[in-house]
């Protein structure tokens, strides 16, 4: 097997937590992608890390200073995520009445909501590093999060 191979199975053996990064672009645009690439970096400052494929629909919105929020999901917005990880289903993304979308859109019922701006972007080869810096984070009050592995949701 390929090196390539064998890293794609390695990182399949890790549970990720199941996220969904949403922003509204600078023609109002409305965006939502299911990541699981989202990762604290520190507490002072609050900030965070999400590596987006350059291919993503969201990608060219996400701009120096723009806002964006990662929605955390809970196990039971599965359906969410397989909609806001499918290329063929953007037009159904923000149907889901619990969007608030008066402002920077987010899932009102999620296990999370980091609201942040974006700091730094850092591009390598088909991904770019979004760093963020947190301005308000909320959270429920029952741990239920979304997990992820080996291809399946658990
Ligand atoms: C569980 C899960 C995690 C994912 N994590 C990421 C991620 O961290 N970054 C990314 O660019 N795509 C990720 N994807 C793939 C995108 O959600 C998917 O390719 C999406 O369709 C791309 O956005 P678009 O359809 O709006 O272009 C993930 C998909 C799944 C199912």
């Amino acid at each position: 097997m390929s090196i390539q191979d064998n890293f794609r199975l390695a990182m399949r053996r890790y549970i990720y937590s199941v996220s969904i990064m949403s922003n509204r672009d600078s023609d109002d645009n409305l965006n939502a992608i299911t990541v699981s690439s989202v990762t604290s970096i520190s507490m002072n400052p609050p900030s965070i890390l999400i590596c987006i494929n350059k291919s993503a629909k969201i990608h060219d919105s996400i701009v120096l200073g723009s806002k964006f929020c990662i929605n955390l999901l809970n196990k039971d917005q599965q359906q969410l995520s397989d909609i806001c990880s499918d290329e063929d289903r953007h037009d159904q993304r923000f149907l889901n009445k619990n969007w608030n979308t008066n402002n920077i859109p987010f899932l009102s019922n999620a296990q999370a909501n980091i609201f942040c701006k974006v700091d730094k972007l850092s591009s390598y080869h088909t991904h770019t590093i979004v760093i963020g810096l947190v301005e308000a984070a909320n959270f429920a009050k029952t741990i239920s999060t979304l997990t992820y592995v080996d291809g399946k949701y658990m």
